[in-house]
């Protein structure tokens, strides 16, 4: 199951990429917000990371106007690793090296085929493991206050 919710920015493409998630027979929850109607994307932020670190959802897509706002208010919820990316190599690459658990895709910077595109090998890339790891694991001690 994969966790997905926008802001009004970000609204027209997370319809565009359930369509193509429909086509491949990928399960999601959407969580919002559900128009164009103009909305705060910390909400749908909030609601996906913790879809995604409670184990509901195995990943997450966000999606806002530039997709930043949206990866920086997700960041706060303790054990996201969300990745703002606008290009297919830093989508599978935070997959790779950074173990990333949600994706953040500008609505008003990327298209829909670059989109989907980055959504397909965001969710079939695996994390590599080994020294990324010890790094992957230096955040989370950053986020536990700890001084590395
Ligand atoms: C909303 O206008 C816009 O600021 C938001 O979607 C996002 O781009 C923020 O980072």
């Amino acid at each position: 199951m994969i966790a997905i919710g926008c802001d009004h920015g970000g609204f027209a493409l997370k319809e565009e990429i359930k369509k193509y998630l429909d086509k491949k027979g990928v399960e999601y929850k959407d969580f919002g917000c559900y128009n164009e109607e103009s909305c705060d994307y910390a909400f749908a932020a909030q609601k996906v990371g913790l879809a995604v670190t409670g184990g509901e959802c195995e990943l997450g897509l966000l999606f806002c106007g530039t997709g930043i706002g949206i990866s920086m208010a997700a960041n706060k919820v303790k054990g996201v690793r969300a990745a703002a990316c606008s290009d297919y190599f830093s989508a599978k690459f935070t997959r790779l090296h950074n173990d990333a658990n949600i994706l953040c895709l500008g609505g008003r910077v990327v298209g829909a085929g670059l989109a989907e595109e980055m959504v397909e090998v965001f969710l079939n890339t695996q994390f590599e493991g080994g020294r990324h790891a010890r790094r992957v694991d230096q955040i989370h001690r950053i986020e536990a206050g700890e001084i590395l």
